[in-house]
């Protein structure tokens, strides 16, 4: 691995930009691809780098809850979980077949990537599944810099649940310097004494908080320990790919630079003993400066739960450092990328209520037409509506009638209401909204994202431009509540 790692730093160094270059890419485990300049189909620049990869979905044994437990029996891209980090630079493209080696129909949905609708890999509403045995290929340009990542959209609770999820990092032309960048993939696992994954889908997760689960890994792994060195400065990319568990990590003795959201840069900002909060799917690039003294150690804690407040890792200084006697300057702000901004007088605002749940008041919901009780919805696993509608599992293949139609290229003001006793992060495809205001109070910084956690009973507002044509969906990432009715499209006009 470390040598691939150092191939790939060599290549990376050979990048150069002319027509006819090939460029050889390698992921650990992973059949190498091939880039090729200067594939010029529609008239794009003839030096443009297209980078190819080779994932495949399979059942696999791999050894997450560490050396005392058995193998855990997953599902894995390449043999691997999480699966192998797509690497590319902004503007460049990705061309990636995905086989499936499952027994189950599949798709990869590139979460956060502002793509053409047909590569955004929803079953039944933008692609069909991707069969047993069959390869579908997506290819997309990655537009907008930042850390993003990918997983399944076909029985998402389970196929992302039992460990099909990869990162995907564009990089920006003028990154912060850093002396080593880190990705924390975060995931949440439930898992029986034999470290085998426990059975998905009960009433219980369906209704209240998403199946939370007791085994908590980074990249996979239960983490030990993280060594640093005294002086260095981090760039932490953290992505959540948990079903339902919320991460509020507290940075012991140190202060974290938050420099992007769900890819998207913010002004640096330090978080001074606060917590870095990360909802399921969505992501937050830290700058960390190591500014302790060798042969100390810092825990990173996981306080978002606050009755369940555990240690996640720790940082250990090493005994050499530090390796740079003066404090660093604050890092500089990331270019912004290619994202419209509403005009917000003119946008067309519309109201979403997202109800349901324990506990939630919801006495019942329209489903296919017909209204139930929430007793009648229950058995048929639906808790959760939007606007009344308990939308059926679209990736079953029913996607119904869309949300709400937009004019291309108009402006839209959501405002999501959660009148619930539960948090949400809902995600909109295909594009990355501002967040403007929460309970009605503007933020003096709106910020962009494509994942916002809205607390119970409290609302948010974003607005966006719709200027991708096509149907999206609108869901809450807490799968559970997704599969059980928090889900639906938008419809994007040609
Ligand atoms: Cu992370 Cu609808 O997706
Ligand atoms: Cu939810």
């Amino acid at each position: 691995m470390a040598a691939n790692d150092k191939a790939r730093a060599n290549m990376n160094n050979d990048r150069s930009h002319g027509s006819g270059i090939d460029r050889r890419r390698f992921l650990a485990g992973a059949a190498a691809g091939v880039a090729v300049a200067a594939m010029d189909r529609s008239g794009r620049a003839a030096t443009e780098t297209v980078n190819t990869f080779d994932l495949e979905t399979a059942p696999a044994e791999v050894a997450i809850a560490g050396a005392d437990y058995p193998k855990t029996g997953v599902f894995a891209f390449n043999g691997q979980v999480p699966a192998p980090v797509l690497r590319v630079k902004q503007g460049e493209r990705l061309r990636v077949a995905v086989r499936n080696g499952l027994d189950q129909g599949t798709t990869v949905h590139w979460h956060g990537v502002r793509l053409a609708n047909p590569m955004d890999g929803v079953p039944h509403l933008t692609q069909p599944p991707i069969g047993p045995g069959e390869t579908f290929v997506y290819e997309f340009e990655a537009k907008d810099a930042g850390t993003f990542w990918y997983h399944p959209h076909a029985n998402s609770a389970v196929q992302v649940g039992r460990g099909l999820y990869g990162a995907l990092v564009v990089e920006e032309h003028a990154p912060v310097p850093v002396d080593r960048e880190v990705l924390w993939v975060l995931d949440d696992w439930r898992l029986r004494d034999d470290a085998r994954i426990a059975p998905f889908g009960n009433w219980h997760d369906l209704s209240h908080a998403g199946r939370i689960g007791n085994t908590v890994t980074i990249n996979g792994k239960v983490p030990d320990t993280f060594k640093v060195t005294g002086g260095e400065r981090i760039r932490l990319r953290l992505v959540n790919a948990a079903n339902a568990r919320v991460f509020g990590l507290q940075f012991r003795g140190h202060a974290p630079w938050l420099v992007a959201l769900d890819g998207h840069p913010v002004a640096p900002k330090p978080v001074n003993g606060g917590a870095v909060v990360i909802a399921p799917g969505a992501r937050v690039d830290l700058v960390i400066d190591m500014t302790a003294k060798p042969g100390e150690n810092f825990d990173v804690v996981d306080s978002y739960y606050r009755r369940f407040a555990y240690k996640l890792t720790e940082f250990v200084y090493g005994e050499d450092g530090p390796i740079r006697a003066q404090a660093l300057a604050p890092p500089h702000r990331l270019a912004a990328n290619p994202v419209a901004a509403p005009a917000l007088d003119r946008a067309k605002r519309f109201d979403m209520t997202f109800t349901g749940g324990a506990m939630g008041g919801m006495t019942g919901a329209t489903l296919r037409g017909r209204r139930l009780t929430m007793r009648l919805l229950a058995e048929k696993g639906m808790f959760w509506a939007i606007d009344g509608v308990a939308v059926p599992n679209m990736e079953e293949g029913d996607p119904g009638e869309p949300l709400l139609t937009l004019e291309r290229g108009s402006g839209a003001i959501l405002r999501w209401r959660n009148d619930t006793a539960f948090d949400h992060p809902i995600h909109l495809h295909g594009h990355s909204f501002h967040v403007v205001s929460r309970n009605g109070a503007p933020l003096a910084q709106p910020v962009i994202r494509d994942t916002v956690l809205i607390p119970p009973q409290q609302h948010v507002d974003v607005a966006f431009v719709a200027d991708n044509p096509g149907d999206w969906m609108l869901h809450c990432h807490i799968l559970e509540h997704q599969q059980s009715g928090m889900m639906g499209y938008i419809r994007v006009e040609a």
